[in-house]
């Protein structure tokens, strides 16, 4: 007997919320919003993956993802192996598609990848007899970051569709950016993206989103303010004068959070940059959602892992 779940959610692997309908979406929401009960529990294991093998493959550092996809596996049921880059053998020159082809001859039942390259995952994704799911590729997508925000959002504002959302800072090198744009508008929210020109797409206003240069505008009646990482990693070249100057005209301090509705909520899907692109007094100051936004993370990594697994074959 399997207490697998019928399956809600009708794909084989969790790429990116690109091509995802609102009822997809929704199905994971709710499904996710019974596992923050699982989690508050004492005991916290369910056995929905009991038998299965989920490989964690990370080629870049991560501290919460790759953390909170090993407890949603563990408390599935799931035997959880982690794999970093630092220790494989992808350093002694290995290609992407012979480590796809290494993993898939130990036959594991999910593989959960970040890749510093937008589009590894999918090719990944085409080698491998199992499910895959994207925990962020490049600056391409982090679906799983857009899902578990999205869960944050409607458990404190009671849903989604016909909120002002402005995501703020370092856009053009957001992959969390980009997977939120995609599921907010989706779901029905006006979306703004808010941030310096060097740091927008190009075209991006073609494609509906309105976007702003003064923050102050940008947030003006906004119900949520996300704030974003700058990610100097990934920039070649000055794209920003210097991280004071950011700070200033780009920083979230509570003065410019008054621009936003009085109930607005705060949101950063970490690690922060305190001082940089956001303040500590808002990061830590009441309407700041951003430890919700962790734990709602493992309740959505669960759901998503559960609901791929009902496409798992059984014998
Ligand atoms: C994000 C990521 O890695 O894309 N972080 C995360 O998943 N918690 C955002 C970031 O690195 O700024």
């Amino acid at each position: 007997m399997s207490d697998t779940p019928r399956s809600v959610f009708p794909h084989r692997h969790l790429l990116g919320i690109a091509g995802l309908s609102a009822p997809d979406l929704t199905a994971l929401l709710d499904l996710a919003e019974a596992q923050v009960e699982v989690s508050r529990q004492v005991e916290k294991k369910k056995s929905t993956l009991r038998g299965r093998t989920q490989i964690n493959l990370f080629f870049e550092p991560s501290t919460r993802t790759q953390s909170s996809f090993e407890i949603a596996g563990k408390r599935l049921g799931a035997d959880v192996m982690n794999m970093s880059v630092a220790s494989s053998s992808v350093k002694k020159g290995e290609t992407l598609i012979d480590t796809a082809a290494t993993l898939n001859a130990m036959r594991p039942d999910l593989i959960i990848v970040r890749h510093h390259a937008a589009g590894a995952v999918h090719l990944l994704a085409q080698k491998v007899d199992c499910s895959v799911v994207n925990a962020g590729d490049g600056a391409h997508e982090h679906p799983t970051q857009a899902l578990l925000d999205a869960l944050t959002i409607r458990r404190n504002k009671g849903g989604i569709a016909g909120l002002t959302v402005a995501i703020c800072g370092d856009i053009v090198h957001s992959r969390v950016a980009r997977s939120n744009m995609l599921l907010l508008a989706t779901l029905g929210a006006r979306v703004r993206l808010v941030a310096p020109s060097t740091l927008l797409p190009p075209g991006i206003e073609a494609l509906g989103f309105e976007t702003f240069t003064d923050m102050r505008r940008g947030l003006e009646g906004a119900d949520i303010v996300m704030m974003l990482r700058l990610q100097r990693e990934r920039m070649n070249g000055s794209f920003v004068p210097s991280t004071k100057e950011y700070f200033r005209f780009y920083g979230l301090d509570q003065e410019k959070l008054g621009y936003a509705k009085p109930d607005a909520f705060v949101m950063h899907p970490g690690p922060m940059n305190r001082g940089v692109e956001i303040s500590s007094e808002v990061a830590d100051g009441a309407q700041s959602l951003i430890r919700e936004q962790v734990e709602m993370g493992v309740a959505v990594r669960m759901a998503v892992l559960e609901a791929l697994a009902s496409h798992l074959p059984n014998r």
